[in-house]
């Protein structure tokens, strides 16, 4: 990435008062303690050899489970409105699993923090299945236990994290849990997911809920280049990667030809899918420059994507990129949120942006510090050109367990040494608390 001096205190535009200034994380990636709870599709996943890259498991990651007190007093320290954390279902399935997220919930309201809880970020009960339609109707049960015992102090929830990644990751190409290539005929896990959203904003309803939304992962799809084949492609990934899973929420459809490969009676599924949600989450890391297929496999962030899909994808020229090989392209959420806003107009309620963030070493993380300075200006022009953006969270407060790449890319504000469990603040997490503390002050800061 590139190391151009940047900002040390954050003169940014100032967002509206109110606006909600985050972190997240996810069960799985942080909370180790795997022998107090059920194994999940990622312990299994994890287990068979060559499938993370540094041969490690999340058995213990930042063992959060023992220390959360530790974290939620660096969240303190942060000066976080709210932080994103996920339950996990093999842990609430197992005897004593909620009394843990009862003590974290408890430990955030002491510090003032909002616990914004999401209900499922892919570390799904070994031996469930979203290729089976059951699955969404056990998810809902299971949403129905979490609110029951959390609902009295926590105000937010989150359906699912990213069903477009754990369906295409997990279950079209097979580089994530549970491991499955189906290519498109991973097409009905993505129908189970969005269903178990729908069934899950119902059941969150049904126990009185008034904050409730959905993290999907979205990015602009780049053409190659002015060429037919390159605008088809680019057309289709648009519609695999956003059009799939934000249509069928805000507008209660399928995008054009896909309602046709989804499972079971797809309209009256709809009808649950498009339950009204009150905010619409978004996770932005990069966009994507797609091209026409050319009989060979393409490498996109380190995944590589079979010859046999009806797209490539290319190298985004000229820009940055982190060291997991991302393009950093902060004008790509301007263009995203706006996009997005013209898409779907008065069908898309307020925007959360629920993860942004990049990876990279060293505790003197400038560039960072550059990424995020650059997103939040990024957003602050959606901001201005007319898109109801409510909150930011940075992905992600620790250095964590990241999924296929094991602990080989650490995206935290806190640095996390995995041998000792020592946790040390990087730059970018004083940066953050500094760039919260000028966006309260009364006159609002300037940049
Ligand atoms: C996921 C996180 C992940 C992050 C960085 C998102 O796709 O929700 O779990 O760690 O990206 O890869």
């Amino acid at each position: 990435m590139a190391t151009d001096p940047v900002p040390r205190t954050p003169r940014l535009p100032a967002f509206p008062p109110g606006f909600l200034w985050g972190v997240s994380t996810s069960a799985h990636q942080i909370e180790g303690a795997a022998e107090e709870r059920e194994p999940s599709v990622w312990d299994r996943f994890s287990a068979e050899p060559g499938r993370i890259r540094d041969g490690s498991t999340a058995a213990v990651a930042c063992d959060h489970y023992h220390r959360y007190r530790e974290d939620v007093a660096l969240l303190a320290g942060l000066g976080v409105d709210a932080y994103r954390f996920s339950v996990s279902w093999p842990r609430v399935n197992s005897p004593g699993g909620l009394d843990f997220y009862d003590r974290l919930v408890d430990e955030l309201c002491a510090a003032g923090i909002r616990p914004v809880v999401t209900l499922f970020h892919w570390d799904l009960p070994l031996g469930l299945d979203w290729l089976e339609r059951e699955t969404a109707e056990r998810f809902a049960r299971h949403v129905s236990v979490v609110v029951e015992r959390l609902g009295d102090r926590v105000r937010s929830w989150i359906t699912l994290n990213e069903p477009a990644e754990h369906t295409l990751l997990g279950h079209a190409l097979g580089v994530h849990a549970p491991g499955r290539q189906l290519m498109f005929d991973a097409l009905p896990v993505a129908h189970h997911q969005l269903l178990a959203h729908g069934l899950a904003v119902r059941a969150l309803r049904a126990a009185g809920a008034a904050d409730i939304g959905i993290a999907n992962s979205h990015g602009p799809a780049w053409p190659a280049s002015p060429e037919q084949a390159d605008t088809e492609a680019a057309g289709l990934y648009d519609l695999l990667l956003n059009r799939l899973f934000a249509d069928p929420v805000l507008l209660g459809r399928y995008p054009e030809g896909l309602g046709e490969s989804m499972p079971g009676d797809v309209e009256a599924d709809l009808k649950v899918i498009a339950e009204p949600v009150d905010w619409y989450g978004v996770n932005y890391y990069a966009p994507t420059r797609v091209g026409a297929p050319r009989g060979a496999d393409s490498e996109f962030g380190g995944v590589t994507l079979p010859a046999g899909l009806p797209f490539t994808v290319r190298q985004i020229e000229d820009v940055p990129v982190t060291d997991s090989g991302w393009p950093v392209v902060p004008e790509g959420l301007t263009e995203l949120l706006t996009a997005f806003r013209d898409r779907y107009g008065d069908r898309l309620p307020p925007v959360v942006v629920t993860e942004n963030g990049c990876s990279g070493d060293g505790l003197d993380d400038r560039e960072r510090i550059a990424y995020l300075d650059a997103h939040i200006r990024a957003l602050h022009r959606a901001l201005r050109a007319g898109v109801d953006v409510r909150g930011y969270f940075v992905w992600s407060l620790l250095d964590n367990f990241e999924w296929a790449e094991g602990y080989a890319r650490r995206f935290g504000l806190v640095h996390v040494d995995f041998a000792t469990q020592r946790r040390t603040p990087k730059a970018s997490y004083r940066w953050y608390r500094d760039l919260l503390r000028a966006q309260r002050q009364p006159a609002g800061p300037t940049g």
